[in-house]
């Protein structure tokens, strides 16, 4: 027997299987199948900064009895002073605001009552909004771990590279302050210096980095004319970049690394590990799975086990990291990004 148990955020997983974040993490229902079928760990959807913006609007113009009596006390308020409606606008924005978080609350209070693997949760940031206030009541919801996905596209022409780098550093700093569980970043690869930043920021106290999130990516429609989206999930071949950027920074930062992208068998897993990730997260493999999305997670379980058995490996420890840019005799072939000989070899 094999030992799959491994530590990531300084949870205890059964294996370092994590289902990411996406639309599959969003429902009580699919969480619990998620659980049976043998995951590690579970990063709920993130609740996006967008999104709280979006309902917020619309529940300040909605229906609903309880916001149609506050509009009625608002009015009355507007038609005082401009402090008195400063003031009631910034209530009745919180107080919308509120009504759209509690979605999220319950569903991580829901997870934590029905399943027994360790619920991540997931916020969204792009500036420094309300994420104190929001990570404090993730926590309060009982989250084993919150997740930071922060994906900033550095293409405003007025910013340079240490004022777009800063607002990652903000966000963490002011989410560190208000909450005690662990804290991890899921983020891009856009850094002027991407190994020193990864760095430095795991030097901030997080517990975890995610590489990486994988973007929307624009496509044109050259018949219409129209820009449209390129492919919404990873293929299986995706993972080259992740697995190199794992294996340099395996070892040198202050923190769990998770692989995320293109990660859809037993195989990348196993790459991914002995690049030196802590934890995988995999979620196009799901979507793409045209049976049962979560009937992998055990084939994929198996397959980790097999290659474990064949190889005399016992635990993960005993081969996590083996194949990282510290433990390999020639570094160059994580650090090379011209072909060379390979290309002149080709004619
Ligand atoms: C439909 C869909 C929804 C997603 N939603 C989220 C999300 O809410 N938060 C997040 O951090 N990542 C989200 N992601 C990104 C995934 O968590 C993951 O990082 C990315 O898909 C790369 O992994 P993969 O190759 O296994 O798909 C989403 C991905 C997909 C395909």
């Amino acid at each position: 027997m094999v030992d799959l148990s491994c530590k990531y955020l300084g949870l205890e997983l059964k294996n370092p299987l994590v289902v990411g974040s996406s639309g599959l993490t969003s429902s009580i229902d699919k969480l619990k199948t998620i659980a049976q079928m043998g995951a590690g760990a579970v990063v709920l959807k993130s609740i996006f900064e967008e999104q709280i913006k979006y309902e917020a609007d619309k529940f300040l113009q909605s229906d609903n009895p309880e916001m149609k009596s506050w509009q009625k006390a608002f009015q009355g308020i507007v038609s005082k002073t401009e402090f008195y409606y400063d003031e009631a606008f910034e209530y009745l924005t919180n107080y919308a605001k509120e009504h759209t978080l509690n979605h999220y609350l319950s569903l991580i209070s829901e997870a934590k009552k029905n399943i027994s693997i360790p619920v991540i949760a997931s916020i969204n940031c792009s500036t420094q909004y309300d994420w104190q206030y929001f990570a404090k009541r993730i926590e309060e919801a009982g989250a084993d771990a919150l997740e930071l996905n922060v994906y900033l596209l550095p293409s405003d022409f007025d910013k340079d590279g240490i004022e777009n780098e800063n607002v990652y550093f903000s966000i963490i700093e002011e989410v560190k302050k208000f909450v005690t569980i662990p804290v991890s970043l899921k983020t891009g690869y856009y850094f002027s210096s991407l190994a020193q930043t990864l760095l430095k920021l795991s030097e901030t106290g997080i517990a975890g980095l995610t590489l990486f999130n994988r973007p929307y990516n624009p496509d044109i429609d050259i018949e219409n004319l129209q820009v449209t989206s390129s492919n919404m999930f990873s293929s299986d071949t995706e993972y080259s970049h992740s697995l190199r950027w794992v294996a340099l920074m395996s070892g040198r930062l202050k923190c769990n690394i998770a692989a995320s992208t293109g990660i859809h068998n037993h195989q990348t897993v196993i790459k991914q590990l002995l690049a030196g990730a802590d934890a995988v997260h995999l979620v196009s493999v799901f979507y793409k799975n045209p049976s049962h999305h979560f009937d992998v997670l055990p084939q994929i379980l198996s397959g980790m086990e097999n290659w474990m058995t064949s190889h005399n490996y016992k635990s993960i420890s005993d081969f996590k990291g083996l194949l990282s840019r510290k433990n390999v005799h020639n570094p160059a072939s994580y650090e090379r990004v011209q072909f060379l000989r390979l290309f002149s070899s080709i004619e």
